[in-house]
């Protein structure tokens, strides 16, 4: 490791939506790489590293002695959102799970959060149910991105709490896309959703051939299907 880290496209771009100086946890940190990122080109940030694996607990430790962070960065082993104390950061980023492993760790923490806090989740699947979570706890859904890195394209959703502007209502095919994806619709939405529409194709075909075939997943599957083929062919012939 050298001073400058290499950090991966994907969490730069997660890192992005941290404002300048904040106080903020990255929960499922690993080697404490998008923190140390953070501290060291933010000298007026601070960070709590939470990891729940002795492993990435350990990683996460040498990273911060190794960068001489310890005064800015407090690294915690614990699960989830327990290793916080309400009102301590005024942001969470949590990247590089399942949406639903990201949503249950909301979940099962969010007696830990005051509300005020913006929430950057990058889900690698899944994306859908950390919407859901979203507006389900009176979040709006401010910002959505897609990166791709590697050959793989990743969802990063960024979570505030309601103001004035009242409740955020998403349609099922909404949670599914995103809706400011839905808005912006860049490249990388088409390239994902045919590559998705191919799969679900194949998956649809699969499930038809089963000795029983669950025809409420394949009804389901085909309505998402349907809206795939709306949303690839509007307005991008
Ligand atoms: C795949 S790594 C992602 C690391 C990094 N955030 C990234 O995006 O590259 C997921 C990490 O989350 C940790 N993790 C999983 N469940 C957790 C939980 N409930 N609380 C805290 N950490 C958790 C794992 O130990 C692992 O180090």
């Amino acid at each position: 490791m050298d001073q400058i880290i290499n950090l991966s496209k994907r969490l730069k771009k997660t890192a992005s939506y941290l404002p300048p100086g904040t106080r903020f946890a990255d929960i499922g940190s690993d080697h404490a790489y998008l923190p140390s990122y953070i501290c060291l080109s933010d000298t007026t940030a601070k960070a709590i590293v939470g990891e729940v694996n002795e492993g990435p607990f350990q990683r996460a430790l040498e990273t911060i002695y190794y960068y001489s962070l310890s005064d800015r960065v407090d690294v915690r082993m614990g699960n989830g959102l327990k290793i916080l104390r309400p009102g301590e950061v005024d942001a969470v980023v949590t990247a590089g799970m399942g949406g639903s492993l990201i949503s249950a760790i909301l979940e099962d923490g969010c007696g830990q959060l005051t509300g005020r806090e913006r929430i950057i989740a990058q889900p690698n699947t899944d994306e859908h149910d950390v919407r859901k979570w979203f507006l389900s706890h009176g979040y709006i859904i401010a910002d959505e991105t897609m990166i791709e890195e590697n050959g793989y394209i990743y969802e990063i959703i960024v979570g505030d709490k309601e103001t004035k502007t009242g409740t955020e209502r998403l349609t099922e095919k909404q949670l599914l896309f995103g809706p400011r994806l839905l808005e912006q619709k860049p490249d990388l939405f088409y390239r994902k959703w045919e590559q998705k529409r191919k799969k679900r194709c194949r998956i649809i075909e699969q499930m038809k051939q089963a000795k029983v075939p669950d025809t409420a997943k394949i009804a389901r599957f085909e309505e998402e299907l349907l809206w795939i083929k709306e949303e690839l062919e509007y307005d991008h012939p």
